[in-house]
């Protein structure tokens, strides 16, 4: 069996081949899959793809054309994905939760670092200025983290956000009483926090989560963290929020923009986002690469479970791990055909 692998970087390729052990016939493009690309597909049997490649109508059309059933999504989030073109047409598996702590890890790692300023510190330090001014930090003992979304990645957050000794505040469409936090309205959360910490799926519902609007019922000073998805955030209020003092420190491993610029090396051609560049150049500001996922463990896991995907897809086999337009209404057994007769379509 013939796998198109898009948008593969030397990391997945080592991960892969290594879990895959000759089992699939991997051929690896560097380039995103979109609707000028999806030709290179053609003559395969399945698709690999990953966050930043446009899985729409036209995409999902061609595969089908193709003969092609079965696209193994290589991360967690579909939002990427027409999953609604996709029905009766393609199936859609994901790796929904390959490594929380991966993320939730990375998450606090940019918390700490802008907390204490470490980034500041490094560059300092390298030109031989040992000076303290401008370093002061906080204690995050004591502080209040609110948590948007509270699914495997949130319990991480909270978990850890508890052993820091922090009050933990968390929203959720769905909460888990199991979780050591208090749930609270979103603008509760917003009021209350020092720290907002994003990780929720993206969806249509809550596209610009965070807004003017939003940001204005925050606490003047409040450090917003994105591990999730780019479009969660609307980065011209985030920068306004920023420039205006309102918000005092942002830690952004997505980016609403990112496909044509994460992933990539631009260190000689720059870029051409103007937001993103102010938001880089900007001390109280981190922005990572999509990186959060990136450890060697996450890696192993996305290759196991995406190999177990292709089996149980090519196999027409059942799968946990696929996912339709109607998969919102998954405890609907009337409207969820998974679950009644356990695969979408
Ligand atoms: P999950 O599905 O376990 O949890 C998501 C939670 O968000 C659920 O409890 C759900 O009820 C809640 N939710 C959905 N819509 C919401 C809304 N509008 N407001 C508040 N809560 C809402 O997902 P998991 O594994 O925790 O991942 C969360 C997100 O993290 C993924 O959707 C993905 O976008 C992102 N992610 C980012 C990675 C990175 O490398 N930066 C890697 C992996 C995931």
């Amino acid at each position: 069996m013939k796998i198109a692998f898009f948008d593969a970087k030397e990391y997945d390729k080592s991960s892969f081949d290594r879990i895959n052990n000759g089992r699939y016939d991997i051929t690896y493009f560097d380039v995103l899959l979109n609707k000028d690309t999806v030709v290179l597909a053609k003559g395969f049997d399945a698709v690999c793809a990953f966050v930043n490649d446009k899985i729409d109508k036209d995409v999902l059309d061609k595969l089908n054309e193709y003969n092609i059933h079965v696209l193994a999504l290589r991360c967690a989030g579909y939002n990427n994905v027409d999953v609604k073109a996709a029905y009766k047409k393609v199936h859609i598996l994901t790796v929904p939760g390959y490594a929380p702590e991966a993320i939730a890890e990375h998450a606090f790692a940019l918390i700490n670092s802008l907390t204490r300023h470490i980034h500041k510190a490094y560059n300092r330090v390298r030109d031989f200025n040992f000076s303290l001014n401008g370093l002061t930090g906080f204690n995050l003992s004591g502080k209040t983290i609110g948590v948007i979304g509270t699914g495997k990645i949130g319990k991480v957050m909270i978990n850890i956000a508890n052993g820091y000794g922090m009050k933990v505040l968390a929203y959720d469409l769905f909460p888990n009483h199991n979780l050591n936090c208090t749930y609270v309205s979103l603008d509760e959360l917003y009021k209350e926090s020092d720290i907002i910490t994003l990780h929720a799926p993206l969806t249509s519902d809550n596209y610009h989560l965070i807004n003017s609007d939003a940001i204005s019922k925050m606490k003047d000073g409040v450090m917003i963290i994105n591990t999730s998805r780019g479009g969660l955030i609307d980065s011209h209020a985030l920068f306004d929020g920023l420039k205006s003092k309102k918000i005092g420190a942002a830690g952004l491993d997505v980016y609403e923009e990112e496909s044509d610029v994460f992933f990539i090396d631009k260190s000689l051609e720059g870029i051409n986002d103007d937001i993103l560049s102010l938001l880089i150049s900007m001390p109280n500001v981190i922005v990572t690469s999509h990186q959060a996922y990136l450890t060697t463990e996450a890696l192993e896991e996305i290759a196991k479970v995406t190999i177990d995907n292709l089996d149980k897809g090519l196999n027409d086999d059942y799968s946990p791990n696929e996912v339709c337009y109607m998969c919102k209404n998954k405890n609907d057994l009337n409207a969820c055909l998974k679950a009644r007769k356990k695969s979408c379509w």
